[in-house]
């Protein structure tokens, strides 16, 4: 029997994730159980499943490790991995944004600072309005930038806008909207193509817009 590999985004989105393939018919009783192990299968769907790290999916995918991948657009749009995208999944919907201190005020005269993690976003996003930018490229905690002064900006996610405000800061553009796509890897599309489309099919009348 031939299995499909599915790499899953470990934690909350992940749970959402698996919920949908799930009630998409794509069960998987092993995975429930309380232990460490990181890659579960069930041969009676032909699925195979495993939890990696978010920002790790679309390189499982890309490179063929996972046949097909659940990853959010912010990841798909600062990596650019070679992949098929098949589906708007409509989970972890939240937006990419630019931040500041509420009293900011911006002065195009002099080379805007910006702090993110997603610094191809960012290059991108300010090289179209041709704006004078210094990347300050942080892996977390990207909030703290204004506030000590290291940044005059972030670019970064936002969700409820709670991590901003509680922070003093406030979104001051947004750049894109995210949410959870389905991806696949481009040989695997290829070979195991009505595997995966069947899949698609079944995800897609799960999915609510
Ligand atoms: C993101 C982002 C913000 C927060 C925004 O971090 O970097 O810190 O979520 O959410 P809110 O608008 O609902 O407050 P995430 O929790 O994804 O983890 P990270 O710090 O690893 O990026």
């Amino acid at each position: 029997m031939e299995f499909i590999n599915v790499a899953l985004p470990k934690g909350r989105l992940g749970e959402k994730v698996l919920s949908m393939f799930e009630k998409a018919g794509y069960t998987c009783p092993s995975i429930h159980e309380e232990n460490r192990k990181l890659i579960f299968e069930n041969a009676e769907v032909g699925i195979r499943y495993f939890w990696v790290k978010p920002s790790d999916v679309a390189i499982y995918v890309e490179r063929g490790a996972a046949d097909i991948g659940v990853a959010g657009k912010d990841i798909l749009l600062e990596y650019e991995p070679d992949v098929y995208e098949l589906l708007d999944l409509c989970l972890g919907k939240c937006r990419m944004a630019v931040a500041a201190k509420k009293d900011f005020c911006d002065n195009t005269n002099s080379t805007l600072r910006v702090a993110t993690k997603f610094y191809r976003i960012a290059e991108r996003y300010y090289a179209e309005k041709c704006r004078d930018i210094d990347i300050i490229h942080l892996n977390g905690s990207i909030e703290l930038a204004p506030i000590l002064g290291l940044s005059d900006v972030i670019v970064d996610i936002v969700e409820t806008g709670k991590t901003l405000y509680e922070n003093n800061l406030e979104p001051k553009e947004t750049i894109v909207e995210i949410s959870a796509r389905l991806i696949a890897n481009r040989a695997s599309y290829q070979f195991k193509n009505a595997l995966i489309e069947k899949i698609k099919d079944a995800l897609s009348l799960q999915v609510k817009r």
